[in-house]
């Protein structure tokens, strides 16, 4: 018997937090539409950069609303070649609200050279044809509490020594062979066959990123976690990997939250839809089409396909 609640709400996810009570959500792991032009399914991601940056704060206002004094709200934002400035400009509206208490870098592919000169490449590389941009490797996970100072479990996360000489040098171990990861987290997406099959969605970040947020805050069976945009469910199969007792997402997509339902029924978890996801007709066309951005966005626009060199700034 499963003492854990998960809840996927079909809808906007302002009108939907201001229905939560204030002081309520541990921890926040999300991914909001970057603006950059994706084809969603159901969201239009081409506003204009102001209305997009104070839609942006009315939603991140609830978030405040809503975290416990001492939870944390991990927010993942990336860029496109030709819009870098975007997470900096969220991050920097957002200071408003919240502290920013570290940044995270994902990186979803590297090239690191052996002490023998030898190159090793790890992660899917997109390639880009431009002469002035670079295939853009990575994107942002800012974390932001209310005070910044909420205690981290650092070792939780924790990786091994590589020079074990170190466990003994550094008194602070214990004589345990864990170091702190560090800010650097390479998460590879997983290798898929079929987008449409495997990742019906144009905008996911991996599921072991989101456990990583997790697990670093702390979570468990008295947690209560939330995803304001929850898409196809990778922070709630995150916090069913973690033990988590409340998950609560929303999303305006019905498609994209059924396929977040069979996820985590996949995984033993029965979710709550309060309102019936209605048949969504027509989603595998558009999936189709998932993927591209609807303006020429850039390289690197989260997630998307490599596009052509986008137009400068
Ligand atoms: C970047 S995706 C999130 C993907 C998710 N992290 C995953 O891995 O599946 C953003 C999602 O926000 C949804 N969305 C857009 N506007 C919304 C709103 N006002 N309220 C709730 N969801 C919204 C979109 O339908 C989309 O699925």
């Amino acid at each position: 018997m499963l003492s854990s609640f998960f809840e996927l709400r079909l809808g906007d996810c302002l009108a939907g937090m201001q229905a939560l009570a204030p002081e309520s959500v541990d921890v926040v792991v999300t991914s909001p539409p970057y603006n950059l032009g994706i084809r969603y399914a159901r969201f239009d991601d081409t506003a204009s950069r102001e209305d997009y940056l104070a839609w942006s704060l009315r939603w991140a206002a609830e978030i405040r609303r809503v975290l416990k004094p001492h939870g944390s709200f991990f927010l993942n934002v990336g860029a496109a070649p030709a819009n870098p400035l975007l997470p900096h400009q969220l991050a920097l509206r957002f200071s408003e609200l919240f502290v920013l208490q570290n940044t995270f870098h994902w990186i979803k592919s590297i090239t690191v050279e052996t002490k023998g000169g030898e190159p090793i490449s790890a992660g899917h590389f997109k390639p880009l044809n431009s002469p002035r941009y670079v295939t853009d490797c990575h994107e942002y996970v800012f974390h932001f509490t209310q005070t910044g100072d909420v205690p981290l479990d650092r070792l939780a996360i924790g990786v091994p020594y590589a020079d074990k000489s170190n466990i003994a040098r550094w008194g602070h171990t214990g004589g345990r062979d864990r170091r702190c990861r560090g800010n650097a987290w390479f998460v590879p997406y997983q290798t898929i066959k079929s987008r449409e099959k495997d990742r019906p969605h144009p905008a996911t970040f991996p599921v072991e990123l989101a456990s990583l947020c997790l697990r670093l805050h702390g979570v468990g069976e008295g947690s209560f976690v939330m995803d304001p945009f929850n898409g196809i469910g990778h922070a709630a199969l995150a916090a069913a990997e973690c033990g988590v007792g409340r998950f609560l997402g929303f999303d305006i997509d019905a498609g994209y939250l059924r396929e977040a339902q069979t996820r985590l029924a996949a995984k033993g978890i029965e979710a709550a839809c309060p309102t019936p996801l209605p048949a969504v007709e027509g989603t595998a066309v558009r999936a189709s089409q998932r993927g591209r951005p609807r303006k020429q966005a850039g390289a690197g626009a989260k997630k998307a396909a490599p596009p052509a060199e986008p137009p400068g700034p």
